[in-house]
């Protein structure tokens, strides 16, 4: 449970998937990870305990808890799987004694940062090869700005020194790229920085932190200004302990629609899948791609919109997917290069500027692992293209140490002539450990090659 990837200390394990059909059931979706994050953050700086139902139990989510606890907190998974976290109050982190390892998890580590800029301690903070490859530097202007000293080995990259900030000044700060990561580290950090820090965003990014904040009892507006949206939060404002449900994260879920959708004679449902508006960007395009997926049962839990999401098999077509749905589908264009590449036609996916920061350059990592089993792929600075309809596969496909190439290229193989192989599918447990286990109860042929390396 409390293990996480050691820098360094990486081991691949290859799978090999084959062609499958009939695959019909119900899918059993983990816990949101942006939720589940932030949940974790929020109890550890509440005065009192918070417990959290349907934590994601994954490798990333795994080192935020340790890293609340290396703060102060006490952090402790129930044997009911409740976790329970006696948070120590806005400004009451402790310095932690070594640095803090969060492997491949992109979102803990620029959250934390946040979280403890605008408090007088000093942390290290450092990552897997993927996570010290990825830039730091739209975290490190603003938090700059607040107060907080970072030095960096190796400019604006981990492993960092982050020294909080001992007076930390509200700023106003227009976010530069349309990142949910950045806007919430600005806004963890104003928690405990006097007056009012407000960050202005043009392009519309997933708003689990302001939802959250908010449940907390933290004083934080969103409003709309002409085309821009002001988020501000006042500072030194006690935050009451909260019990959050979390629900199946939408991400995660996209793996089984696309692969009900591509294989033969397939129906999955996949239940309790939150449907924030700033997180459906792929159920659109693939309903605009013709794919049969029927939402039932629409409903409050916890603060977001959940429903019980079914899709079955489908002739797809190309679609032309615009910039701006990028935010809210990012993290899912690997998997919908995947339905691309089934779909009779060419799927044109613009604005993706943003992919390239990802766990790795997913732009060139998918069109990399398409063209390896035989899909036609053209590429551009921020857009990629796919021809779709024929998908030879026996191809290897490069994980570059990013877990949702891996389950997307895992999809790619059930739908393919000839099996693909992966080269690392341990990498899957940073957001998803029992993806493979779960697909393969539901009819998967997915092989995993464990005495190969
Ligand atoms: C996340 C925001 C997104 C997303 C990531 C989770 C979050 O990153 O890709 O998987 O929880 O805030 P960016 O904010 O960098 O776009």
């Amino acid at each position: 449970m409390w293990q996480t990837i050691l820098a360094g200390s990486h081991r691949s394990i290859p799978l090999r998937a084959r062609r499958s059909s009939g695959l019909r059931g119900r899918f059993a979706v983990p816990g949101d990870k942006s939720i589940s994050h932030r949940a974790l953050m929020l109890s550890a700086v509440c005065v009192g305990k918070s417990t959290i139902t349907g934590l994601l139990e994954s490798e990333d989510v795994i080192a935020t808890a340790k890293a609340m606890a290396a703060l102060g907190a006490y952090v402790e998974r129930a044997q009911d799987g409740r976790w329970h976290v006696h948070g120590l109050g806005v400004g009451g982190l402790a310095e932690p004694e070594i640095p803090i390892d969060f492997g491949n998890a992109g979102t803990g580590v620029r959250l934390c940062a946040g979280l403890v800029a605008s408090t007088p301690i000093k942390v290290g903070l450092t990552g897997d090869a993927s996570l010290r490859s990825r830039p730091m530097n739209r975290i490190i202007t603003p938090l700059e700005k607040i107060g907080a000293r970072v030095d960096c080995e190796t400019p604006g990259r981990l492993p960092m020194t982050l020294h909080g900030a001992r007076q930390p000044v509200p700023i106003t700060y227009r976010l530069p790229v349309p990142s949910a990561q950045v806007k919430s580290a600005v806004l963890l950090a104003g928690l405990n920085t006097p007056g009012t820090t407000t960050v202005i965003e043009t392009v519309p990014t997933r708003d689990h932190s302001e939802r959250m904040l908010a449940a907390f009892g933290a004083e934080i507006t969103s409003e709309l200004n002409g085309d821009e949206r002001h988020i501000s939060i006042t500072g030194h404002t006690e935050l009451t302990p909260t019990d959050v449900s979390v629900p199946a994260d939408p991400s995660s879920a996209a793996f089984a629609l696309v692969t009900a959708l591509v294989c033969k004679d397939s129906e999955i449902t996949v239940e309790n899948v939150m449907l924030n508006p700033t997180r459906t960007g792929l159920i659109e395009t693939l309903r605009e791609m013709g794919g049969d997926i029927e939402i039932a049962g629409r409903r409050m839990s916890g603060g977001e919109e959940v429903a019980d999401i079914t899709a079955r098999t489908s002739a797809l077509t190309g679609v032309n997917v615009p910039a701006e749905r990028a935010p809210s589908m990012i993290d899912e264009y690997p998997v919908l290069a995947v339905a691309a590449a089934v779909a009779d036609g060419t799927t044109h996916m613009a604005g993706l500027d943003e992919l390239r920061v990802k766990e790795s350059d997913r732009l060139a990592a998918v069109a990399a692992g398409l063209e390896a089993n035989g899909v036609k792929v053209r590429t551009g600075d921020n857009w990629l293209e796919v021809d779709g309809g024929k998908v030879p596969g026996g191809g290897l496909v490069k994980t570059h140490l990013d877990h949702r190439v891996a389950m997307s290229f895992t999809v790619l193989g059930l739908v393919a002539d000839a099996p693909t192989a992966i080269d690392d599918s341990t990498i899957i447990a940073t957001s998803f450990p029992e993806f493979t286990g779960q697909m393969q109860e539901l009819g998967a042929s997915i092989e995993v090659l464990s005495n190969r390396t």
